[in-house]
């Protein structure tokens, strides 16, 4: 077994073993190994599961587009989530009938795979690690709010990696104005220069 197929392997038994709360299945990260470049979100939501991919649902093709707007491709970086588990809320209407929503995942579920994702960080060994969203910023900075940080970078002394937080794209369906745009197309400008200097 390779150490691709060993980090899959361990996040499977993680996976299958969790009891705590009901969840809605799990993916891996994509993408090559090693790679420059390393985008971690947050976890996977339905689409996700059902295409076994990070970032392929709606906030993954607003990702893509303006992943493609600074030249790069799908293809040339690594992608994966904080918690690889999709963590779901089961509600019941009023018909008693059963819906499923996604929530954001919980510490213990987080701290579930804080060793495999640092594996997985040291098999990419990226030159960069961008943040997408509060979940992997607070994993990975001592900064509680993107607000505060985004489109700038910062070293992990832990990790000795650059890290820079940019909002997670579904941000941009909650921020419908144009100031917002403006501003999260800016920090793409300031990752595609960053990326060029680094
Ligand atoms: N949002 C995330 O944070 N991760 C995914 O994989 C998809 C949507």
């Amino acid at each position: 077994m390779n150490a691709k197929e060993e980090l899959i392997e361990k996040i499977k038994k993680i996976c299958d073993g969790y009891d705590e709360t009901p969840t809605g299945g799990y993916i891996f990260g994509d993408g090559p190994i090693p790679c420059n470049i390393l985008f971690i979100g947050e976890a996977p939501g339905k689409t996700e599961v059902e295409q076994g991919k990070p970032f392929v649902g709606m906030a993954g093709k607003t990702f893509g587009s303006y992943l493609n707007s600074i030249g790069l491709q799908r293809d040339n970086i690594r992608i994966t989530n904080t918690c690889f588990l999709r963590p779901i809320k089961i509600n019941q209407g009023k018909n008693g009938r059963k819906t499923i929503s996604n929530r954001p995942p919980k510490t213990s579920e987080i701290e579930l795979f804080k060793d495999i994702l640092n594996r997985e960080i040291e098999l990419v060994n990226p030159k960069i690690i961008v943040t997408l969203g509060n979940t992997p910023l607070k994993r990975f900075t001592k900064f509680n709010s993107i607000g505060e940080c985004h489109g700038k970078i910062y070293f992990n002394e832990d990790l000795k990696k650059d890290i820079f937080p940019m909002y997670h794209p579904s941000a941009l369906t909650y921020n419908r104005n144009d100031s917002f745009k403006l501003m999260y197309e800016n920090d793409w400008k300031k990752l595609k220069n960053t990326l060029n200097s680094i």
